[in-house]
């Protein structure tokens, strides 16, 4: 409904401005039966993705074909190119069921390094691996280590340990990476060191989180990520993938499938996008691409709420922060989530907080009405992020036929994000109807729970069922 008087401070809101919350409600609020048909209308885009023809959801077979059992054994490497950092850890699986020791150390991932050439990508990454290897192991057991390279961005595979990528997501633009084989140029890259690792299997971070959290519970069923970018990953058996059917693989057999389903809607069906989203995508290196991914993911929240507070900046009718020097707020991707999780987290009535925010980042000093409209701006943008992600977790249960399941998730906007996971089980509910006392978030049918580490554990735990069914003769 519109709002024309509101509880507490915002009384004192003026009417250009609650004109524009009015708007922005209008904009950014999905209801529940917009919910059911981004949910349905996913369904039938996750089949279309398994089919010969393909859509644009990719559902990338993964080659990674079993559950652990939880005794897996032996001593691994695993390597993470995630967006921001880049870890190597060792981790050692250990003869108690279940259990692991770690090793690891991060490197920070220069931005210039996204937007660098491959060979300064493949360098930095062989020299990081080469320190930590240098520094914890003698030459001689080197070669004995396998690696798990968790890559998390779209890739085909016809093995596990090749990845041809797609597309750079998240902000990456490379040239020469997209449409080759990633592994060669890494190994090449790490031959030219000296450093005498061979890479197991090629991981995505979806992938990992489900077998790592697999691990520990056995009703998780399907692996997610809400970070930087945003995708999942379950268990298809080989008889639901038609775009395989020529191999010939048993109809029983699981594959994991990377849905890649950052990309859902890239057609422009369902996603109720704003302006805002329009822009984002228009400005970003890969328009058209990944649309669902850009509603929802950690790296675009701020920049939805920026490009939001730059136009009403703009707009006479509101004109908010008027006469300030906005040139700080008008640097693209100037804000991170991180903020809007600042906001929402203020503790206090009068938004001190955030007054500080404002003036500390971006040197303006807000009114309070205007501060009111950020907070509920943040509130929307990051409700509409959870309630967008619960449509791709219900998709997979309908598809599935699964009424329960166990959920692993990660990612800084999972972990971090107020709120994200109660909204996202509130959309759960009502996407599948639940009755009352469910959505909660615990003991719910379906329950989204915090992930072991995917791309450590995870990856590991792939090169380990990897070498075994290589022992076993079926690669
Ligand atoms: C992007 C990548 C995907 C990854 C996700 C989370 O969507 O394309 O591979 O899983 O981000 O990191």
């Amino acid at each position: 409904g519109k709002i024309t008087s509101l509880p507490g401070s915002m009384a004192d809101v003026p009417k250009d401005l609650l004109d524009q919350i009015n708007r922005l409600e209008e904009l950014f609020t999905v209801p529940a039966d917009k919910l059911k048909q981004i949910s349905d209308h996913f369904v039938k885009e996750l089949e279309k993705g398994l089919s010969v023809e393909g859509g644009s959801i990719p559902m990338n077979p993964t080659w990674c074909m079993a559950f652990p059992d939880g005794n897996e054994t032996g001593t691994f490497l695993a390597l993470d190119m995630g967006g921001t950092n880049l870890r190597v850890c060792e981790i050692t699986l250990t003869e108690e069921k279940g259990e692991f020791d770690i090793i690891q150390s991060k490197y920070r991932m220069p931005e210039e390094l996204k937007t660098g050439t491959a060979e300064e990508l493949w360098a930095y990454i062989a020299d990081c691996l080469q320190q930590f290897i240098e520094y914890h192991h003698q030459e001689e057991e080197l070669d004995q280590l396998p690696l798990g390279f968790t890559f998390s961005y779209p890739a085909t595979q016809d093995y596990i340990d090749h990845g041809v990528l797609q597309r750079w997501t998240k902000g990456f633009d490379i040239d020469g990476v997209e449409g080759k084989d990633v592994v060669p140029d890494f190994e090449a890259a790490l031959a030219e060191r000296g450093v005498p690792i061979k890479l197991t299997a090629l991981v995505n971070d979806t992938t990992g989180t489900l077998i790592a959290s697999a691990y520990t519970d056995t009703e998780m069923k399907i692996g997610c990520i809400f970070g930087t970018g945003c995708n999942a990953a379950y268990m298809e058996d080989c008889g639901s993938i038609p775009k395989l059917a020529h191999m010939k693989l048993d109809p029983a057999m699981p594959m994991a499938i990377n849905c890649e389903w950052g990309a859902f809607d890239n057609e422009h069906q369902v996603l109720p996008r704003t302006p805002y989203d329009i822009v984002v995508d228009k400005e970003s290196p890969r328009p058209g691409q990944q649309a669902f991914e850009k509603m929802i993911a950690g790296l675009y929240l701020g920049e939805i709420f920026r490009l939001v507070l730059v136009d009403l900046h703009q707009n006479p009718d509101c004109n908010i922060f008027e006469g300030q020097d906005i040139s700080k707020l008008k640097k693209p991707y100037s804000l991170d989530a991180g903020f809007l999780s600042a906001i929402e987290e203020d503790p206090f009535e009068n938004l001190v907080e955030t007054e500080d925010l404002f003036r500390n980042t971006l040197s303006i000093q807000a009114t309070k009405p205007e501060l009111e409209l950020c907070r509920r701006l943040a509130e929307l943008i990051g409700t509409r992020a959870a309630r967008l992600s619960a449509c791709g977790v219900a998709a997979i249960c309908k598809k599935k036929n699964w009424s329960t399941a166990h959920v692993g998730a990660d990612g800084s906007v999972f972990n971090k994000y107020p709120h994200f996971k109660v909204r996202g089980a509130q959309a759960l509910k009502e996407i599948l109807d639940w009755p009352a006392g469910k959505g909660k978030g615990k003991n719910d049918p379906i329950e989204i729970l915090p992930a072991e580490d995917g791309s450590g554990v995870g990856a590991a735990l792939i090169a380990a069922l990897t070498l075994k069914r290589v022992q076993q003769g079926n690669y």
